[in-house]
């Protein structure tokens, strides 16, 4: 059996100012250090490489680079570009790096397909005022469709674009407006966020004192099954439970990862996947890890190993490959369990892959939590 494919996941911790929904390792220093993050980034690949120097010798180079945040886009674009150039990977590596609207222009977007993206993220989320309003991004709407547009034009292999549903207060013309306009910018490659509540942050204070409803699960599942069938109709296919592409687009990275590929994370935060089995995690305030990046690794034991096989390749299109559970983490799934979720049409066997049905895929985590308690030693 081949070992997996790997990527590289860079973490920029800044942005402008903290959306209220978002619970992700972000700050908002008036004026962020961006050299000293690109040294720091460096500086944690080089105390990482002996966990890495192997696979790389005996499967190749990263065949993705992700920078991800916070707000890439704020930093300059020739600290992009020295992140860029001092991470080995394949030569035909995707590189993505993600931006919002209103921080960047047609200028910005050249300097990061100079400093070497390839591939481009915007985070549109909404196209309805209303709710651009609610989620306080600091940008308008007007502002994310012009960006796509600069974005669309740009010479990159691809283009990706996130949208958020299940909005407090959202109704289904709502959803079918903010489709009617994503699709109308005809994006390759589509990221689907269901909103959650994240303990802490001011979207949930304004649920708990009663200013915003929740939407409930009932209509966030009918809101699912909208955006799957409509972004499906216009070509642009589900490769997993929330990540859409027209035939070639696919996101290498997400593609690799949910197929349970290794991934070296850097940055402050960031989670990476080694090929060892090791999970680890960088120090999360940036002071803190520019002084001393790493933090914790911890090794699964095969029972933690395999539930996380589980929780991520079940997502895919492509399924548990049942035989490198067995292979790899030496566990199988009780064979009633399988029965039962093909019985209630949620998931079939084909092959040697446990695949989710259409309906399976909206119950996704759940019927991974059934599998995953099902395990037993081969
Ligand atoms: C962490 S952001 C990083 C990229 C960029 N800063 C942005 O906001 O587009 C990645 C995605 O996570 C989404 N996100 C953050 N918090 C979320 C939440 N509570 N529920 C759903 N999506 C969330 C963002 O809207 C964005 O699409
Ligand atoms: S811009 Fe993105 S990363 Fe930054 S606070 Fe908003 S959702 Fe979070």
């Amino acid at each position: 059996m081949r070992a997996p494919a790997h990527g590289i996941y860079v973490h920029m911790p800044w942005c402008a100012s903290r959306c209220p929904y978002c619970a992700f390792n972000v700050h908002t220093d008036p004026s962020p250090p961006f050299m000293d993050w690109a040294t720091g980034v460096l500086r944690e690949a080089a105390l990482r490489e002996p966990s890495w120097a192997a696979h790389r010798a005996a499967e190749g180079g990263a065949r993705s680079l992700y920078i991800g945040g916070g707000t890439p886009s704020l930093a300059p674009p020739e600290v992009l570009a020295r992140v860029v150039a001092g991470l080995p990977r394949a030569p035909d590596a995707v590189v993505s790096m993600e931006l919002n609207p209103g921080t960047i222009d047609a200028e910005t977007v050249a300097g990061l397909v100079d400093a070497g993206a390839n591939r481009l993220s915007v985070g549109v989320q909404t196209f309805q005022p209303r709710h651009a309003r609610l989620l306080n991004r600091g940008h308008t709407v007007h502002q994310a469709e012009a960006l796509v547009e600069i974005v669309a034009a740009a010479p990159l292999r691809s283009w990706n674009l996130d949208l958020i549903f299940a909005l407090p207060g959202q109704t289904m013309a709502e959803l079918d407006a903010d489709l009617d306009a994503l699709l109308g910018l005809d994006p390759p490659h589509v990221s689907l966020y269901g909103l959650t509540f994240e303990p802490g942050t001011p979207l949930a204070r304004m649920r708990d004192e009663g200013i915003v409803v929740e939407p409930e699960g009932e209509l966030w599942r009918a809101m699912y099954e909208r955006i799957v069938e409509r972004l499906q109709l216009h070509g642009l296919d589900r490769y997993e439970v929330s990540n859409f592409a027209r035939p070639g687009h696919r996101s290498t990275h997400n593609d690799d990862i949910w197929r349970g590929g290794f991934y070296l994370g850097l940055g402050p935060g960031a989670h990476g996947f080694q090929p060892d089995g090791g999970r680890t995690v960088g120090r999360a305030e940036p002071t803190a890890w520019m002084a001393e990046p790493l933090g914790e690794t911890t090794s699964p034991d095969a029972e933690g190993a395999a539930a996380d096989f589980v929780l991520s390749t079940l997502r895919h299109i492509d399924g548990l490959d049942l035989h490198e559970l067995a292979e790899r983490f030496d566990r199988r799934a009780d064979a009633a369990i399988l029965d039962r979720l093909s019985a209630a049409g949620l998931a079939h066997q084909r092959g040697e892959h446990l695949v989710l049905s259409a309906e399976g895929m909206a119950l996704a985590d759940g019927i991974s939590a059934q599998v995953i308690w099902s395990l037993e030693e081969r």
